[in-house]
């Protein structure tokens, strides 16, 4: 695109700033800049930058909070947990299942520097998060004889590298027409003040990517809404790369969410103190939000229902079973989920080229977050989980005081001890244990396979 033709896009929106240092790019740094600004919707742009202090509605949903409903750990009969899992493997077998993997962050609270899907976390495997999560795909797809595709997201600071590490890993053994790879978009960081999108090089847009809610814009581009119809699937089990306890396409889950004729269902867990810093899972006329912990006011997190227990008692842990409808529909409306907006300090180029790093924030970001699919959901329901079993987050780098690795690979090997001994093994908490997913899923499986009066007393790393 030709400077002036630039200049024509830039100006009504006050944006020409962009072409400051356009006379020292070359052609490609030249075709690489225009070919970002084309991708920049300005009119929302400005629409979102002038309502970043737009008071939210929250107050209110605060206000009208109901407990969601539920499935329960303490009220779930045994009865009801075999009837879900039969279900669940029933739309399994029939290949009515996929997965969705969203790997897109940027994991900077990680400082790892690579995809976090990258980071080896296998406590004796040193398997890779990528890798731990693929072998469940791949052994849960062998045990009910089924196709389970793995809808794959990354986005422009991740998608190089994994799709190189798939490749060279010949997709951890998930048949390459049952992987599909997609990147999501980004959005541009902007100055606070003025509204004008921030320059990270002469030639380089500051932008990052637009939240895991631009899940949805991305499987429609990507070619993945398609590939999910024309297989037949009906629901996706969504999970997030940080997490390597999580029971991927869990047929209990799938089962409730079937049963209740649900159009997403979401695992929760209960929190341990009303202010626990996770997402809060409620209700307000039938419909299910959450509510982000900054958002809410100790008195109402305090709030009690008439038997004593909390009232906004369900944190979130992002997993979720959505359905190939509700993904479809949100898909296509262009504003169906809307932009959160971030303060934060942003590097960028001042009028003169030279670099500022920022201490405070200087800058406002955009972005969407999938679990404002929840509001759209017909019949949404939760499910709780405990968390020991369900939920080790990777976030922070060593020396952090949660979500660090030493404290998730305690936590998967803590799982796999009480699996063993579920399965009738002998081992004492110091003994470092880890079950890779193609020996057994569960505990159940496990136990198949141990041999009787299994004891063990040295690190041990069980695998095929
Ligand atoms: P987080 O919000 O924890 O972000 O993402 P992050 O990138 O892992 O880490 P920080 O905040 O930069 O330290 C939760 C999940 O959502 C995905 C992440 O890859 C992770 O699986 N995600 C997040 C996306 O796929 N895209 C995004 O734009 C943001």
């Amino acid at each position: 695109m030709p400077k002036e033709r630039l200049h024509a896009v830039l100006g009504p929106h006050g944006q020409e700033h962009l072409l400051a240092f356009w006379d020292r790019l070359d052609t490609e740094q030249r075709r690489s800049l225009a070919e970002q600004i084309d991708r920049i919707d300005f009119e929302l742009i400005r629409r979102l930058h002038a309502d970043r202090d737009r008071p939210s509605d929250v107050h209110e949903l605060i206000a009208r909070a109901e407990p969601p409903p539920a499935i329960r750990l303490d009220s779930v009969t045994t009865a009801e947990q075999s009837k879900a899992r039969r279900r669940g493997a029933m739309e399994i077998r029939a290949g009515r299942i996929g997965a969705i993997l969203v790997a897109g962050g940027q994991g900077t609270r990680l400082e790892f520097g690579k995809p976090k899907g990258m980071f080896p976390i296998g406590p004796l495997s040193g398997k890779t998060l990528f890798q731990i999560h693929v072998e469940k795909i791949v052994a849960a797809a062998r045990r009910y004889g089924a196709r389970i595709p793995l809808y794959l997201m990354t986005s422009p600071a991740t998608h190089r590298q994994t799709v190189e590490f798939f490749a060279a890993h010949e997709r951890f053994g998930l048949p390459a027409e049952d992987l599909l790879i997609f990147c999501q978009g980004t959005m541009p960081a902007v100055d606070a003040e003025t509204g004008r999108v921030l320059l990270e090089e002469h030639g380089r847009i500051a932008a990052s990517p637009d939240g895991h809610g631009g899940m949805s814009a991305a499987l429609l581009h990507g070619g993945a809404l398609d590939d999910i119809q024309r297989r037949g699937i009906q629901h996706l089990f969504y999970f997030q790369v940080d997490n390597p306890l999580v029971d991927i396409c869990g047929l209990e889950m799938i089962g409730h969410h079937l049963l209740a004729d649900s159009e997403l269902t979401t695992q929760v867990i209960a929190k341990r103190d009303p202010l626990e810093r996770v997402g809060n899972v409620v209700q307000v006329d039938g419909r299910l939000y959450v509510i982000e912990y900054s958002d809410l006011p100790e008195e109402a997190a305090n709030r009690r229902n008439p038997d004593g227990s909390l009232t906004i008692w369900a944190g979130s842990i992002a997993v979720h079973v959505i359905s190939a409808g509700l993904l479809r529909r949100s898909a296509e409306s262009a504003d169906a989920l809307p932009f959160h907006v971030a303060r934060k300090a942003v590097a960028h180029l001042d009028h003169s080229g030279r670099r500022v790093e920022p201490s405070e924030p200087n800058a406002v970001k955009f972005e969407r977050f999938i679990f404002d699919l929840m509001p759209q959901a017909r019949n949404a329901i939760v499910m709780e989980v405990d968390r020991r079993l369900a939920f080790a987050p990777l976030k922070n780098a060593s020396g952090a005081e949660q979500d660090t690795p030493e404290i998730v690979r305690d936590q998967l090997m803590a799982l796999h001890r009480d699996w063993l001994r579920w399965a009738g093994a002998e081992v004492s908490d110091e003994v470092e244990v880890e079950i890779s997913p193609l020996y057994a899923l569960d505990a159940e499986e496990l136990a198949e396979k141990l041999p009787p009066g299994t004891r063990i007393t040295e690190p041990t790393y069980f695998r095929p």
